[in-house]
């Protein structure tokens, strides 16, 4: 049986994605690439704006007809939209076989199973109890790999379908996480990311089973001493994480990230909007005071820290002088790179009773000059960068153009470099930057770094 995975969303369908096709080939299944030799196609989806639902099901159509080429074969919906959807999702798209929801995953090999023998369309979006789906199986082990450490999210931002989409928030043991990690490293991974909608929450709902541990730098909260926990692995290079909340950039993680050194220089810390009114609207659960007291706490701990963020642009009834105080705070906080969304309505949450008020062309508008900001915001940082040497994780070839390697910083700007003879493949290596753009930086190598111990 040959199963391929198609993914919609976010660092944590990927994760999640990845998770399944473990799944899956340890039941015996071949992950392919090819989705037109699939005998199983399952598609990995996301809710958080109306586009992206869009996307999947103009996906999930195109393989219902061809079940015409293809009539054994079962194609399934998992991911953010089966939760949030459920059974509608077999009306909408006839031919579907099944709806597996985030935190049921690990039924999928049954579920095939099952189907394959004749046994009907599947939906098991959340089970009895809604536990979590702790996978940690890990396929795609390059040098780099993504780790879940919360699942789901309790925040209720009123614009946010996740919540609904991914369930309560949960952490996973420590342990568990620590011992997935170990067994990355000794794969060849060197750089995990922890991922969860609000990292910074880890653990904050229930033990993760390192309280009984001293902690060597002196710390009491739980996602610092997991941070700490990891970077105690043998041969991890460096930890990456997101998303962070405000509410979470503590004195704690400030030093933990100043005194770990494989803690990358980054952190994606969602801002979101850069007025009071709106914050409170949204019930983010910080002011933009508040916002800039993380930024210079982290700052002042970690003095080249790069900082990206998310913002939502024409929020229900954002003003003009609302989106200056948003364009204000970034020029202030110079940011290192952002997402930005025009705000999209989802069902059943509180902002979707508001009226949707802000014009698409004012949408689009603010969309243009934030990125217009970004862009020279993140130019002008880059180009301090040239003419300086610095560690470069090479991730593989670059997408654009094969011939070259594509890589990060421990910021986690990308650089395109030109491989040189007697080097091959992924690793860490030094790089002399010559060239700087907006989100991408160009240079030549100067060294393979030496292996620490
Ligand atoms: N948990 C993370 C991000 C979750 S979703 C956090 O709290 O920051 C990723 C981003 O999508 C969000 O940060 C937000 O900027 C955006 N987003 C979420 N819901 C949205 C909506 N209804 N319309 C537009 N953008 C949205
Ligand atoms: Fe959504 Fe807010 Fe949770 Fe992020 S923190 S996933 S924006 S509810
Ligand atoms: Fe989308 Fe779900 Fe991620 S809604 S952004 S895939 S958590």
């Amino acid at each position: 049986m040959k199963a391929h995975i198609r993914t919609y969303g976010c660092q944590m369908n990927e994760r999640d994605s990845e998770a399944v096709g473990a799944l899956l080939a340890n039941a015996g299944f071949e992950i392919v690439t090819d989705e037109t030799v699939a005998d199983v196609v399952i598609v990995n989806t996301c809710s958080v704006r109306a586009k992206a639902e869009d996307k999947a099901l103009g996906k999930l159509h195109n393989l219902a007809a061809s079940k015409h080429a293809h009539p054994a074969r079962i194609i399934g919906v998992i991911g953010c939209m089966a939760r949030r959807t459920g059974a509608e999702l077999f009306e909408k798209v006839k031919g579907l076989d099944f709806v597996i929801g985030p935190r049921r995953l690990s039924v999928l090999p049954a579920v095939i199973e099952s189907i394959r023998n004749g046994g009907g369309a599947v939906l098991d979006i959340i089970g009895k109890a809604d536990e979590p789906a702790n996978l940690s199986g890990h396929i795609n082990t390059g040098i780099a790999s993504f780790v879940t450490v919360v699942e789901g999210c309790s925040r209720g931002c009123t614009y946010c379908v996740v919540p609904e989409a991914r369930g309560p928030e949960t952490s996973r043991p420590a342990t568990d996480i620590i011992e997935e990690i170990r067994t990355l490293v000794s794969a060849g991974v060197k750089e995990v990311t922890l991922l969860g909608q609000s990292v910074t929450s880890y653990g904050r709902k229930a033990g993760i089973g390192l309280e009984h541990r001293q902690s060597p730098l002196g710390l009491e909260e739980q996602f610092p001493r997991l941070l700490e926990g990891v970077a105690t692995v043998p041969g991890l290079r460096r930890i990456r994480f997101a998303s962070s909340h405000p509410s979470g950039v503590t004195v704690e993680l400030a030093r933990a990230m100043s005194s770990l050194p494989a803690i990358c220089n980054h952190i994606h810390l969602p801002l979101q909007s850069g007025s009071d009114r709106i914050l409170g609207l949204m019930r983010r659960g910080y002011s933009a005071d508040e916002y800039r007291e993380a930024v210079s706490r982290l700052r002042t701990a970690v003095p080249h820290l790069a900082i990206t963020t998310d913002i939502i642009v024409g929020f229900p009834t954002e003003t003009e002088a609302d989106f200056d105080a948003t364009r204000r705070l970034m020029e202030e906080i110079q940011f290192d790179n952002a997402y930005v969304f025009k705000y999209s309505p989802r069902p059943r949450t509180t902002a979707a009773r508001w009226v949707d008020d802000v014009p698409p062309e004012t949408k689009a508008l603010r969309n243009q000059l934030l990125l217009e900001d970004l862009d020279r915001v993140g130019l002008s940082i880059n180009q301090r960068l040239v003419g300086r040497d610095v560690e470069v994780l090479v991730e593989g070839e670059s997408l654009r153009n094969r011939t070259r390697w594509s890589g990060r910083t421990s910021s986690g700007k990308i650089v395109i470099v030109e491989p040189v003879d007697g080097m091959s493949g992924p690793g860490m290596i030094t790089v002399r930057i010559e060239r700087a753009m907006p989100q991408t930086l160009y240079g030549t190598i100067t060294g393979r770094e030496k292996e620490r111990a």
